[in-house]
């Protein structure tokens, strides 16, 4: 079953809005990240809300463990359904969040896509990527994240190498065949999501910077539901022409 989350990433409410209106009854999930919360906080979780969506709050959160618990009570009390930390924060400081009760779903970030062999051996020598990568995503399940935050080319080598963590995914890195890939290097088409069975595709501008957002959604959700017939949520009433 994957889910599609749109990236609300613009910095205006009222560009927040109008994608709301465009998106209602076709997108359940948004995902509010740093740029939105920082100019205008709980008013752009507050919209999502209203318009019936759930909120992925996107603020890879990384701090002392007794900080990252009280952020996560936080943002339970802001009424979103799902908060992002970073793993890199430790055994500890995802227990600490995932401690609290009740609280929003944890999704943990690995490596962030933007690091390369380079910059992991510039932390340390011997540092590889892919094994950091397992090695988080274990420590992630073992601390009580409820699902992995990394690249789509990354999910089936972790299903292979932690069979037995029955790892959910939530991954970026989306691009319909054909599309711009703006600044993303590695991509996955949204069909090859559904097919792989990725739990949470997160869409930025595929969507967002689409002349018709509400078309080109509908036909993400189209090219998704015909590689994986059957796996996909979709609002009742969601029509192509609604
Ligand atoms: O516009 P696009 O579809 O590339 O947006 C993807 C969203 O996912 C953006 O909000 C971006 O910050 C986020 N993201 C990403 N790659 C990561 C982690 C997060 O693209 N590795």
């Amino acid at each position: 079953m994957t889910q599609v989350i749109v990236a609300l990433d613009v910095d205006t409410i009222k560009r927040e809005e109008e994608l709301l209106r465009a998106l209602k009854g076709v997108i359940v999930w948004y995902k509010v990240g740093l740029r939105l919360f920082t100019a205008h906080g709980k008013r752009a979780v507050d919209l999502v809300r209203k318009s019936g969506g759930k909120v992925f709050l996107d603020l890879k959160l990384h701090d002392i463990p007794q900080t990252v618990a009280h952020a996560v009570s936080e943002a339970q009390k802001l009424g979103v359904d799902a908060v992002s930390l970073h793993l890199l924060g430790g055994h500890d400081m995802v227990r600490a969040a995932a401690d609290v009760s009740p609280r929003p779903r944890l999704w943990g970030v690995t490596v962030l896509t933007s690091m390369g062999p380079k910059d992991v051996q510039l932390i340390h020598p011997d540092a590889r990527v892919p094994a950091l990568v397992e090695s988080l995503a274990r420590l992630g399940k073992d601390a009580g994240a409820d699902a992995t935050i990394c690249s789509p080319s990354d999910v089936a080598e972790l299903r292979r190498r932690l069979p037995s963590l029955d790892l959910k995914f939530v991954t970026p890195g989306i691009r319909p065949r054909g599309a711009s890939l703006d600044d993303q290097a590695r991509v996955t088409t949204p069909g090859e999501a559904a097919a792989l069975g990725i739990d949470y595709v997160v869409v930025g501008r595929p969507i967002t910077r689409a002349p018709d957002p509400r078309k080109a959604a509908l036909d993400i959700l189209a090219e998704m539901q015909a590689a994986a017939p059957g796996a996909l949520v979709r609002p009742r009433g969601a029509r192509r022409d609604a």
